[in-house]
């Protein structure tokens, strides 16, 4: 029933305050979790669930980004000549054939809604995701493949929420949903008060959302925080578009926190081929002592 997602939108302005000094000169998605960085991570599960046209909406001090996802010549060439065949694979094989990477500067920092909205030109007229990176999500396969997948059987635009603990309600979009009706958003609000949450499903950072969303986000102005909220935007679509909360399997870590950041470290690096059994071990010796 749904259409093929084919664009992804990364939006990678933000500072990263929460991470500074760290994120002073280099960008936040760059935080590498083991031996990726977090925005690669993303473009694999964005990839992964069909995307090929992946827009990144960027900003002062981003450059790094571009620089990643772009040819290094130079450094191929290095990693050729001296045989390190599978740290030049590891290298070659980041954006595969057929997938284009587009970069759209969001001049002022206005919020994600706005971010998004920067999206629109390369977007067109076609439903999209919407990942942000700092929500690193473990799953197989990926939240997005998920995500793509539940809009294929029903349509309409899905987004990713998951249980989170009432006090932190001011965290996130939080959803109402109508559970009689494949859980189909009834309301959603940014950053709720405890008291004023509708209920305890919050929104991470993965959305499937109809092209309808900009004609939204473009007339709503400024909401919670002065910022132009995505949130906002989609509340408006609800009245006239179905949108489904969409309960992905996997786990989710907040990278944008430092301790998020340090579980999904220590969760990857165990699970990496490289370092998981001498990784455990060491765990156990800190643990032990
Ligand atoms: C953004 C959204 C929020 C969502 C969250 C998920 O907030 O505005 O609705 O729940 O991402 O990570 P931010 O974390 O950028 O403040």
């Amino acid at each position: 029933m749904g259409q093929k997602v084919r664009a992804a939108v990364f939006p990678v302005a933000g500072r990263g305050t929460r991470f500074l000094p760290a994120t002073k000169a280099s960008p936040k998605e760059m935080l590498p979790i083991v031996d990726k960085p977090l925005i690669q991570y993303a473009v694999e599960e964005a990839i992964a669930a069909g995307a090929t046209k992946l827009v990144f909406v960027t900003g002062s001090s981003k450059r790094a980004i571009e620089d990643h996802f772009d040819t290094d010549a130079e450094l191929e060439q290095a990693l050729s000549e001296s045989g390190k065949d599978e740290l030049l694979a590891s290298i070659r094989g980041i954006v595969p054939p057929g997938v284009a990477c587009i970069y759209i500067r969001q001049g002022a920092p206005l919020g994600l809604g706005h971010a998004v909205l920067c999206a629109r030109p390369a977007v067109g007229n076609e439903p999209f995701f919407v990942h942000l990176a700092d929500d690193l999500i473990a799953g197989s396969p990926g939240c997005l493949a998920q995500m793509a997948a539940e809009h294929e059987r029903h349509g309409g635009s899905v987004i990713a929420v998951e249980k989170v603990p009432r006090e932190h309600t001011s965290n996130y979009g939080i959803v109402a949903v109508d559970a009689s009706d494949q859980d189909r958003v009834t309301e959603i609000v940014e950053k709720p008060a405890p008291e004023n949450a509708p209920s305890d499903s919050g929104v991470v950072g993965r959305y499937l959302l109809a092209p309808a969303v900009f004609d939204k986000l473009e007339k709503i102005g400024e909401g919670a925080g002065g910022e132009i909220q995505l949130t906002d935007g989609i509340a408006k679509l609800l009245s006239e578009e179905a949108v489904y909360a969409f309960s992905f399997d996997g786990v989710r870590y907040d990278c944008g926190s430092k301790l998020g950041y340090l579980q999904a470290t220590v969760a990857y690096g165990l699970q990496h081929p490289d370092t998981g059994a001498a990784f455990k071990q060491h765990l156990r010796n800190l643990l032990d002592a």
